[in-house]
């Protein structure tokens, strides 16, 4: 859910804290920033002394449009000395959620073991709300024993820890310690402070991405597909408490925490893995682009380039969405619609011979910061009652969770007509 709520019925935006330690991973906190501010979160940035010398607070400062705390004490003059001292109580009190990425293993000691010697740690004590903490540290370190047992204490206070990835670490090493990817640590601190868990109950099948069908061992045809929105439905039904099974097309995105993923390349994989998961799922929902063009039998090997033009002669592949609609049974199918003109009586269209509940209708090719790739969507939903709900330009992720609070709508509409 958006942190400013929907329908205007809470405009007033969550505020978080963000804390920003001293390690290398410093500067990706400036993304996690960003993607908590395009989230609808109006955050305040704490940063600590050594994590100034890896980032600017100016960074922070134009992200956020507000101050950065950089220490305990920000004044010359007495009575400016006095406010900053106490300011830390101010926030722990304006605040609903702490998160700190990077959380250093000097941070994490300090919280495990109480220690207050600068504005972070001083806050930490004084916060009774919710913490997320994203360690980032050498690997030797992370695995250390006593940074082991300052998270155990951690975790024993009901503190959310994002786990690091593994990965190619500034130090040199490969292995876990690595800060988890910001967009991950954001679905953390939003399901932290999500108290709607009107999904609870539900399985969500969620496609997303392109499929690639191959023209040989080395070629293949796509799409644009960057699996945003996809990956943000998944995502939005997850903190809602869904149980959500995302089958996706080769992308760069990570899956969103506590989602099960199933990573497909063709359309015939696709196709496959949503059948093998169809049984248990109460909704699904196919974002994914799949290409509606195949070889049916692709050379073993690599086409050798010749001056002679080259003619692809292509089939159909499987209609996945059309298949489930004569598969439908009292699922919830929702289908997208992805047009360059004529929206609406596409989508209209869609619904009707695809036999589904919604179509979600998005024009593509026209404008670059809707559709494809962008981090922003506009679209119309279309309803068996002949309905179309027009939502205006907003983040993927405010437009996911549109599309599950009218899916949910349609849900007790046909309950209620029964
Ligand atoms: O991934 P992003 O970069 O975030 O971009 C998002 C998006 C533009 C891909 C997404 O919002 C979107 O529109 N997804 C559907 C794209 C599409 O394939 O549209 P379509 O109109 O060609 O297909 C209609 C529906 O049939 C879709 O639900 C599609 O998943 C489904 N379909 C299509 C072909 C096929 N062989 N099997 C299918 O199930």
């Amino acid at each position: 859910m958006s942190a400013q709520g929907r329908d205007g019925e809470n405009p007033k935006p969550q505020s978080v804290v963000l804390g920003v330690a001293g390690g290398i991973a410093a500067y990706k906190a400036a993304e996690l920033c960003r993607s908590l501010v395009q989230r609808g979160f109006a955050v305040q940035v704490v940063m600590t002394a050594a994590a100034r010398e890896f980032i600017q607070p100016l960074t922070f400062a134009a992200l956020t449009g507000k101050k950065v705390i950089t220490g305990l004490f920000s004044s010359s003059s007495s009575e400016e000395t006095l406010a900053s001292a106490v300011e830390h109580i101010a926030v722990a009190q304006e605040n609903a959620l702490l998160v700190v990425a990077p959380a250093t293993a000097d941070v994490l000691a300090k919280f495990a073991h109480g220690l207050a010697d600068d504005f972070l740690t001083t806050l930490y004590l004084a916060f009774t709300g919710p913490v997320v903490l994203a360690p980032a540290m050498n690997t030797n370190m992370w695995t250390h024993a006593a940074t082991q047992a300052n998270l155990d204490i951690l975790r024993a206070r009901r503190h959310k820890i994002v786990d690091p990835e593994d990965g190619f670490l500034a130090c040199g090493m490969i292995g876990p310690g690595r800060l988890a990817d910001p967009e991950r640590i954001a679905d953390a601190v939003a399901a932290e402070l999500n108290q709607r868990r009107d999904l609870e109950g539900e399985t969500v099948l969620i496609t997303a991405g392109p499929t690639q069908e191959p023209l040989d061992p080395v070629r293949f045809i796509s799409n644009r597909s960057s699996g945003k929105m996809g990956y943000s439905l998944a995502a939005a039904a997850a903190e809602r408490g869904a149980e959500v099974v995302l089958v996706s097309g080769p992308v760069s995105l990570s899956a969103p925490g506590g989602v099960t993923l199933v990573s497909v390349r063709t359309a015939d994989e696709m196709r496959a893995r949503v059948f093998e998961h169809l049984e248990r799922a109460t909704i699904v929902i196919k974002a994914a682009a799949v290409a509606d063009f195949h070889l049916s039998h692709v050379p073993q090997q690599k086409v050798k380039k010749t001056a002679a033009k080259l003619s692809l002669e292509l089939d159909p592949t499987p209609d996945i969405l059309a298949e489930l609609g004569r598969n439908k049974q009292d699922r919830l199918l929702i289908g997208f619609a992805a047009e360059t003109e004529n929206l609406e009586r596409e989508a209209r269209r869609k619904l009707e011979t695809k036999n589904c509940d919604m179509i979600v209708a998005n024009l593509v090719g026209r404008d670059e910061d809707v559709g494809f790739e962008s981090d922003q969507n506009e679209v119309t939903l279309a309803l068996r009652t002949g309905e179309l709900i027009r939502l205006p330009r907003a983040s993927k992720r405010e437009i996911a969770d549109r599309i599950l609070d009218e899916a949910l709508n349609v849900r007790r509409a046909l309950a209620a007509s029964r």
